[in-house]
């Protein structure tokens, strides 16, 4: 009689936690087209990233090609995309099993070591968990488990309790930057937190996601770029753009790192909050009158020159690669919805529009991203992160065949 009484509410309480998408695990229908398109991309990508491997003197890491002047672009470790490369050459082995690509990433990886002990950028996670993280999984090895612990200690050294954030980027000593990219840095310290037990990394990504939330969002889900906090009282200064249209406008990729990163909160909390967060920033770009039908963002969600304003392939990317995460956790409606748009933009990024011929660009998989459209640097190039987040997103994709 007890535990007949008992069933009733426990069912109500598993159909409530089901439907708001505590356990919810959806799955979807691959096209089988779209699957053909992305094994040929697969393939199209070991051509590429052995070409771009000529491409440049070892030691340094690709950032980009200026298809104008047929002049590829290096950076030395310490640039915030010195991850990328390796990364998507292990995500490439990972589908081809061609061995050349392992050993070019394991060579490539050996220069970036250094950077686990960097505490001048906030951008560690991009750097060593993109990469070591990525490698980790490929070989398993102890000493990857040790860069990848002392990366989230050093990222760790810039978090101020008193204004709830991590230092994105340095200024002086008054003021606190933080930008909406940093949501990106936190998987590392959820990483960290598995690696050791030690919960304080955990505490960190979640006090910083929290006091973005509160501050870094607009009523509409949208996201400012750059808030400057007051360092001593943690007061917010100002609230800005840097690599964006306006102040008040939505910088297209910023909008899709703040859906990733909130995709990832929910992974490692199952904190339904961040759940709704990450379904408020994709119901505000899927809804977006600005958002185009091919789903390849502008620039800026509010450039002046739409229709005519240049694309982002970056932010579809990395859009795409959340959406196909997040459809995992919500009603089957809505991920349906996810789905769709993730398919239509690795269906466009797939095109002669987006995807370049092999052995040009440089090497790199997709054109026409945009870096930083303000300082006039990086405009419709090919960019590191938006062939390792395009990579990612079919690998997701892929997954739902299985
Ligand atoms: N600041 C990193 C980016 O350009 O997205």
């Amino acid at each position: 009689m007890k535990y007949k009484s008992l069933q009733l509410p426990v069912l109500a309480l598993c159909l409530s936690l089901i439907t708001s998408g505590v356990f919810a695990q959806n799955s979807f229908k691959p096209q089988k087209d779209v699957l053909a398109t992305i094994k040929k991309n697969f393939a199209d990508g070991d051509v590429q990233y052995k070409y771009m491997a000529k491409q440049f003197i070892d030691g340094q890491f690709p950032k980009t090609y200026h298809p104008d002047k047929d002049k590829f672009e290096t950076s030395n470790s310490s640039w915030w995309c010195s991850g990328f490369y390796s990364g998507s050459l292990l995500k490439l082995y990972q589908e081809t099993k061609d061995a050349a690509l392992l050993t070019e990433a394991n060579h490539n990886l050996k220069g970036l070591e250094k950077e686990q002990f960097n505490k001048g950028t906030h951008d560690l996670g991009f750097m060593m968990y993109c990469s070591f993280g990525t490698a980790n999984r490929v070989e398993p090895k102890p000493e990857y488990n040790e860069i990848l612990i002392n990366s989230a200690k050093s990222l760790s050294t810039r978090f101020n309790p008193t204004v709830g954030c991590i230092r994105s980027w340095n200024s002086k000593p008054e003021d606190f930057l933080v930008i909406i990219d940093n949501m990106m840095n936190l998987e590392l310290l959820f990483n960290a937190t598995k690696l050791t037990g030690d919960s304080s990394f955990y505490k960190i990504a979640v006090t910083h996601a929290n006091t973005t939330i509160k501050n870094h969002y607009r009523p509409d889900f949208s996201s400012y770029h750059v808030i400057n906090y007051d360092a001593q009282t943690g007061a917010v200064k100002e609230k800005k753009t840097a690599q964006g249209f306006a102040n008040e406008s939505a910088w297209a990729r910023g909008q899709s790192w703040g859906l990733y990163g909130f995709v990832v909160m929910y992974r490692e909390t199952k904190d339904k909050k961040y759940l709704d967060q990450a379904k408020g920033i994709a119901h505000f770009l899927l809804s977006n009158p600005n958002l185009p039908a091919d789903k390849i963002p502008y620039w800026d969600y509010n450039a002046t020159n739409i229709p005519n304003a240049l694309r982002d392939a970056s932010a579809a990317s990395i859009m795409a690669s959340a959406l196909l995460e997040l459809c995992r956790y919500v009603d089957k409606k809505d991920g349906q919805e996810y789905f769709n748009v993730a398919q239509t933009i690795i269906k466009n990024l797939s095109t002669p529009q987006y995807k370049a011929d092999l052995n040009t660009n440089g090497g790199f998989i997709l054109k026409h991203s945009v870096g930083h459209f303000p300082a006039g640097t990086e405009i419709d190039v090919p960019l590191t992160y938006a062939d390792y987040y395009f990579i990612e997103a079919m690998q997701r994709y892929k997954a739902f065949a299985k």
